[in-house]
């Protein structure tokens, strides 16, 4: 849809947005009437360096060809029939998830909040099949953030942030333990425990990788106290930092997993990947959801997976990204530079983030800011060197121009 086709300005847009909207987004100053690959264009026509990928979403380029045609297909054949017929597109990426990642099935959902929502309920589900009612409690880590629904909310360790804040009464049966630190998991175990909860990289608390040592010693815990081990990859799956799943890189053997964003390629599509004898859990009647495996969402996510697998994109994000960490270590007000392939965070020494944001937006570059100090970028995962020059260039003059 363009201003054109309903006859509005961008000054119409921006008001109605102002006047129609429940707004809980700072936006950026302008609105998008295309994106493709690694740019975002305008309303005047101005491309915009994509660094932040519509947050860890179009993984294969903004408007892949190859997704796209899959989207335009299946909107053509089924768009929506809910769970009752069979269904190809379904079936195809449950398999080449299955497949890719060694977990045994998988159900779809539309968003990461309700992934994460249907990964504590199939943990409590086996707790109470498994050992009785009372195993609910669930472990996980401060600064975590797993999602804005009940459950996935009171799991996000954030108890003084806005996320929170008002909210109340939050779900019983879960407590937060200091990330990186297994003594500190260890000390919460009850035997009441069922599951604990982690992102292999804290993405929203800040660009924080976990170490081998926490996640090797995670597992053994878990192992040890018949726990099951519930990984988040809502935002470092799906090769983003060089591994189909981010767990991989540590060796690790999840129960459950939780997926969304890059996963349906720029639809809404997330899932769950669990093991057989935890899957059994859910049963019919036991979840659902009207929208869980849309066809043209994972179509989208089918095609969207095939671009990342067939391009080895996974391998682009972690070599690429190493080069652009490296690039990124010689700015300026620099403190540190972390995470994995193309999830990146970049700390300054001043607590300017947002400043330097709005700077490099200036510049035609799109990152985003965590809290004061932390600048993160998940780009594209088919971003080339030259892309990260560019932006590491931009970024270079968007701290030096602070004020
Ligand atoms: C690790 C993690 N979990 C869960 C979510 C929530 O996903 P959604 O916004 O699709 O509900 C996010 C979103 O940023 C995330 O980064």
């Amino acid at each position: 849809m363009q201003l054109q086709d309903v006859g509005l300005t961008f000054e119409e847009v921006k008001a109605y947005t102002e006047k129609y909207l429940i707004d809980t987004y700072e936006r950026f100053p302008f609105l998008v009437t295309k994106a493709k690959d690694m740019y975002l264009y305008d309303q005047d026509g101005n491309a915009y360096l994509d660094f932040y990928g519509g947050i860890a979403v179009n993984s294969a380029g903004n408007c892949n060809e190859k997704v796209v045609a899959a989207v335009i297909q299946q909107t053509q054949e089924v768009m929506h029939v809910f769970n009752y017929p069979y269904s190809i597109p379904e079936v195809v990426f449950a398999k080449l998830l299955v497949e890719t990642t060694g977990l045994d099935r998988v159900y779809f959902q539309s968003t990461g909040t309700e992934a994460n929502e249907a990964m504590i309920k199939l943990a409590r589900k086996y707790g109470t099949d498994n050992y009785g009612p009372e195993r609910y409690h669930i472990i996980t880590a401060k600064k975590s953030f797993h999602g804005r629904t009940f459950g996935a909310m009171t799991a996000t360790g954030q108890p003084e942030s806005a996320i929170h804040k008002g909210f109340g009464p939050l779900v019983p049966g879960f407590t937060y333990a200091e990330f990186n630190n297994v003594e500190a998991f260890a000390e919460q175990v009850t035997k009441d425990t069922i599951a604990i909860m982690l992102e292999p990289i804290q993405g929203e608390g800040g660009v924080n990788p976990a170490t081998k040592e926490f996640l090797t010693g995670i597992e053994k815990l878990c192992r040890d106290n018949d726990m099951l081990l519930l990984i988040d990859e809502i935002q470092t799956g799906c090769y983003r930092t060089g591994y189909p799943m981010a767990y991989m890189y540590y060796g690790v053997s999840p129960d459950i997993i939780s997926m969304a964003k890059t996963l349906g390629g720029g639809l809404p599509l997330a899932g769950i990947l669990a093991k057989e004898h935890v899957a059994k859990s859910f049963t019919p009647g036991s979840h659902g959801s009207t929208y869980s495996g849309n066809p043209v969402a994972c179509a989208a996510g089918y095609a969207e997976f095939k671009e990342l697998i067939d391009r080895e994109l996974g391998k682009n994000a972690a070599e690429t990204g190493e080069y652009f960490m490296e690039k990124l270590r010689a700015l300026p007000h620099v403190k540190d530079v972390r995470g994995r392939g193309f999830l990146v965070g970049l700390e300054l020494d001043v607590p300017k983030a947002v400043e330097v944001k709005h700077n490099a937006i200036d510049r035609k570059l799109l990152t985003t800011a965590i809290g004061d100090s932390i600048v993160r970028m998940v780009p594209p995962l088919i971003a080339s060197r030259e892309d990260c020059d560019k932006a590491a260039e931009i970024l270079r003059d968007s701290i030096e121009a602070l004020g």
